[in-house]
């Protein structure tokens, strides 16, 4: 049973126009840990949405005119309040998607610095003055936010992806329909009640839940009067979404699947790749964009680096996210779990070696034990696809050359990892690196002040940093005559 200090974060019906608004039919939320049900939700549709729409595109005309410090000062109060209720909100987040509960906090602390972020940036979002053309006229740009904007987001990072849309749309002067998915709900629910509390006025923030993401997704994607949309999900899932922007030529961006290659050099700390490694592959039971997929290992230094990075995930422990100590909790769903089962058939098939885990955990429910492979080849679905899941594995390599080209042969574009003690070959490689996020000697970078965003097939646009922000406005070119 779900306690949290304040019983009134579970919230369970739509928030559409400053009201929350029950639906025809209603949906479970369970607990992946334990299959519990955790609430029973409003299942919003296709109609929910398109009030959400309209409420959002009356309230556009009065959010826009407020000045950025009035904006600011609201979205401010938004995020002391999610501070103050990080607790609860990392509860929520734990029983609703499985990740242990002091990574659940981080995760609410850090999406509550989208928002503080964003609420300082918007202040410092400038136009330009262009020298004339000619002596009767003058020439200026400035910014004016792009309109209501339409955002899906995932069930790994319930509480941040939100914020990382929301704040600065929000604070930019747009206002927001938000469809969370439908696994997690009840973090995105309990930020709007938190949004209400601050004082966002009545349809600046809307959010629909419903098990039809399609429905949800067709009136987000191609109603008029959504100007922008952004999405974070798979790259497959993107691609539909935005073949239906086309339509009314919204401006889109997206954030999609990664597989993101690790790799050691013989001249690295191998203790420190060793734990940063085991940070990135099995943050979330793996269940990131970002983590790491695909290790390369000079062949110098690979069995020791096995060795000891065995030795990392045999200590790894695998528990409910409310237990104590907890690292690894419970996949998403059965799916999640049925898609490790078959990329571990297909490798072990391919000739794969297991060195530890390979198989579910005797937990049961969503839980996976950590795994190590090694032999892997290039035919193995996990040498190509975005894993998804607490499954490692080690492929060795012999030059500079052979390795950059590796971690680029990919559809991918989004986070590369490498470990090496010498300058120049850092430069190197992170110039001839096809990844919007490269990261030397360290596994963690995720920040609201930098921006996060992939290149080729991993998507379109930025998140975090100034050019997070930029994308909710649209330039105006004034060119003023008879001066
Ligand atoms: C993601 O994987 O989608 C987000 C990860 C992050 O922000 O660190």
């Amino acid at each position: 049973m779900l306690k949290l200090k304040d019983a009134s974060l579970l919230k369970s019906e739509n928030y559409i126009d400053g009201r929350w608004t029950t639906a025809a039919t209603k949906f479970d939320v369970t607990n992946p840990a334990n299959g519990e049900v955790i609430a029973s939700v409003a299942n919003g549709d296709a109609q929910d949405t398109e009030k959400a729409v309209l409420a959002a595109h009356a309230a556009f005309k009065t959010w826009r005119k407020k000045t950025a410090k009035e904006r600011s000062a609201v979205l401010r109060k938004w995020h002391d309040l999610i501070l103050e209720n990080a607790d609860d909100l990392g509860a929520l987040m734990t029983a609703e998607q499985g990740k242990p509960l002091a990574e659940a906090v981080g995760e609410v602390k850090y999406g509550a610095s989208f928002i503080e972020y964003y609420a300082e940036e918007c202040k410092r979002v400038n136009g330009a003055t262009i020298p004339t053309v000619a002596n009767d006229r003058r020439l200026f740009t400035y910014k004016q936010a792009i309109g209501v904007v339409g955002c899906i987001t995932p069930w790994n990072f319930p509480n941040a992806m939100i914020t990382r849309k929301a704040g600065p749309a929000l604070a930019a002067g747009c206002t927001v329909v938000i469809k969370p998915d439908a696994g997690t709900p009840l973090s995105a629910l309990a930020l709007c009640e938190l949004a209400e509390r601050a004082g966002i006025p009545a349809g600046v923030l809307n959010i629909v839940v419903g098990e039809n993401s399609s429905a949800i997704g067709k009136v987000l994607t191609q109603h008029k009067d959504i100007a922008k949309f952004t999405f974070t999900g798979s790259t497959k899932v993107g691609k539909l979404l935005m073949a239906q922007c086309a339509s009314t030529v919204k401006k889109v961006s997206l954030e999609l699947g990664g597989n993101a290659p690790f790799i050691v050099f013989d001249d690295a700390d191998l203790d420190s790749a060793v734990s940063h490694c085991v940070a990135t592959k099995f943050r979330n039971c793996g269940q990131t964009c970002v983590c790491t997929n695909r290790i390369f290992v000079h062949s110098k230094v690979a069995n020791l680096f096995t060795e000891k990075l065995k030795k990392e995930i045999a200590g790894l422990k695998v528990a409910d996210g409310f237990e104590e100590g907890a690292v690894i909790g419970p996949m998403i769903n059965k799916q999640a779990v049925e898609k490790m089962d078959a990329l571990l058939a297909d490798a072990k098939e391919k000739g794969a070696e297991v060195v530890i885990g390979g198989k579910q955990h005797e937990l049961g429910g969503g839980f996976y034990q950590p795994t190590l492979l090694l032999n892997i080849n290039d035919d193995m679905r996990l040498a190509n696809e975005e894993i998804f899941g607490p499954i490692a594995t080690v492929q060795h390599f012999e030059t500079e050359d052979e390795v950059v080209a590796k971690a680029n042969d990919t559809e991918y574009g989004l986070a590369a990892y490498f470990f090496t003690r010498d300058v120049g070959r850092v430069m190197r490689v992170s110039e001839n690196l096809e990844h919007g996020i490269v990261c030397s000697n360290s596994g963690v970078f995720s920040t609201e002040v930098a921006p996060f965003g992939g290149w080729k097939q991993s998507g379109i646009g930025s998140e975090g940093g100034h050019e997070g922000i930029v994308d909710f406005y649209e330039t105006k070119f004034h060119s003023m005559g008879g001066i």
